[in-house]
């Protein structure tokens, strides 16, 4: 479903019905300011000092990551703690406790992020531990404008049958990274952020993105 959030009843929606949800003019102009602001205010980790994320999504250019203050994240998590989110989340059987992971990201030019599923499956491995299961990606953009030509489209894939072993990804949703939307998702899903085009000049593609996660007993 792709919907102003002005015209959007979050107690009627259902992620089991439409797993992927676009709600456009998501963010007021004074909450848009208010978190870039607290942006600018961020210790910014770029993605080269970040071995385990680097080693998974290679050459994907270079960009960053900070964590978001508790002000900000209270507010931020108070906003986007949706009726139809917190159904789905909780839909999921033996819960023992529920988890958020939510960061700010800044995406340059010829910065991207490769095709993926989110369920970390890599990560885990190499950790050698059990996480919280992601069941909700979320992703919302700050950045006061974006054109279609500077790229940084977030690419959504449906998984189909595979032939001889191989993989084969259709692409059902191509989102623009419209100023103030909010785009959330079931996981797993296949999905990847497009490199953001020499035509962006210098302007960011600033973003909060994470996961809502449940954790099991088993
Ligand atoms: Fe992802």
């Amino acid at each position: 479903m792709n919907v102003r959030f002005q015209d959007f009843n979050p107690w009627k929606f259902s992620f089991r019905d439409d797993p992927v949800l676009v709600l456009e003019d998501f963010w007021s102009p004074e909450e848009m300011a208010r978190f870039r602001k607290a942006m600018t205010k961020s210790q910014w980790t770029s993605l080269s000092n970040l071995p385990l994320v680097a080693r998974a999504f290679p050459n994907c250019g270079n960009w960053l990551k900070a964590t978001i203050g508790p002000q900000e994240a209270e507010y931020f998590l108070g906003r986007v703690g949706l009726p139809c989110v917190a159904a789905y989340v909780e839909s999921f059987p033996g819960i023992r406790a529920r988890h958020v992971n939510f960061n700010y990201y800044a995406y340059a030019v010829g910065d991207c992020l490769s095709t993926h599923d989110d369920t970390d499956e890599a990560y885990v491995a190499s950790q050698g531990i059990r996480p919280p299961r992601r069941r909700l990606a979320l992703a919302t953009y700050f950045h006061e404008e974006w054109h279609p030509d500077w790229g940084g489209e977030l690419i959504i894939y449906a998984d189909k049958a595979r032939k001889g072993g191989q993989r084969h990804l259709s692409i059902t949703h191509c989102i623009l990274p419209a100023p103030g939307s909010l785009v959330i998702f079931t996981v797993p899903r296949f999905h990847r952020v497009c490199r953001v085009d020499l035509l962006a000049g210098d302007r960011k593609r600033l973003s909060i993105a994470g996961w809502f996660m449940t954790e099991h007993d088993s």
